[in-house]
């Protein structure tokens, strides 16, 4: 199906499943023309003919957002393919579901290359597009986690939060030029990352919503579910209570782990 002339250009890194995959759907179905970047490309195929047969207009490609040239190639496909973009999904994201001390130097560089420079790299590369078609809107998917850290997730919490202030400060430098920025918080969602956490959780559809409501109104920051907004508050007023939470958290990692 060919692109509308009309239809705004969106890119969704991270795709090929969870909140991406979900984004994707819901960004297909509001007539957006899609690129779609994740390393698992057979994934992104088969999510390229789903949208395609609900009538919608994507295509994949392969991205590693650790790599500078594999972000560029991913950003540049879309430029020359359809000359704008108007919205990306920054959302590729790995989970660090360990204790700092036992992370090794490779784990620490892959989180904070995926989870903040792989970020980075994409927004930097659309934004001249962006700056030049004095419209555009970027969403950074960070997480409830940039703002309450909890044991297990001092790193992956530390990467979200430097997100939510790149955010904030890239809002107020890029709003002048038609460019809006919104950082979207979700709780706990249910994708192969929270696999194995036994806490009810909604889909990655209340993301994919959420992403949705930047796009059209462009709001500074999203918390997904809302009642998270209250959680984040009360971890701020009695710090004491994420410190019982986190007592608990490490008193079961200790019980699973071996020996
Ligand atoms: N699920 C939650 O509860 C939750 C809560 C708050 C925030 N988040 C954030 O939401 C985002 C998506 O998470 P999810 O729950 O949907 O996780 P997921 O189901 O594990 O999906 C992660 C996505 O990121 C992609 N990805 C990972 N490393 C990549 C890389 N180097 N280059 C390109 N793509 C990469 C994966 O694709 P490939 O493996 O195919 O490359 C996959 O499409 C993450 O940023 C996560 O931190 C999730």
């Amino acid at each position: 199906m060919g692109r509308r002339p009309e239809a705004p250009v969106a890119l969704v890194t991270g795709a090929s499943r969870g909140i991406g995959r979900a984004v994707a759907l819901a960004l297909g179905a509001a007539g957006f023309t899609l690129v779609l970047g994740a390393r698992s490309l057979g994934d992104l195929d088969e999510l390229v003919r789903q949208i395609a047969a609900a009538g919608g207009n994507a295509t994949a490609s392969a991205l590693d957002v650790r790599d500078h040239l594999s972000v560029e190639g991913f950003v540049q496909d879309a430029l020359d393919r359809f000359g704008r973009v108007d919205l990306l999904v920054a959302n590729a994201g790995i989970g660090g579901g360990d204790l700092f001390a036992s992370m090794s130097q490779q784990d620490v560089r892959g989180l904070v290359e995926t989870n903040f420079l792989g970020v980075l790299r994409s927004v930097q590369l659309v934004l001249p597009a962006m700056r030049r078609q004095h419209r555009g809107s970027i969403v950074i998917v960070a997480s409830v986690a940039g703002e309450v850290a909890l044991p297990g997730s001092a790193l992956y919490a530390a990467t979200k939060a430097a997100l939510m202030r790149f955010a904030d400060g890239l809002g107020r430098e890029v709003r002048a030029d038609g460019v809006r920025v919104t950082a979207i918080l979700p709780g706990f969602v249910r994708t192969d990352m929270t696999r194995g956490i036994g806490l009810p959780m909604p889909g990655p559809e209340v993301v994919a919503r959420a992403v949705l409501r930047a796009y059209r109104q462009g709001p500074r920051r999203i918390v997904v579910p809302g009642f998270y907004v209250v959680l984040i508050w009360l971890a701020r007023a009695a710090p004491w209570l994420v410190d019982l939470v986190g007592r608990r958290i490490l008193r079961e990692m200790a019980e699973k782990t071996p020996g």
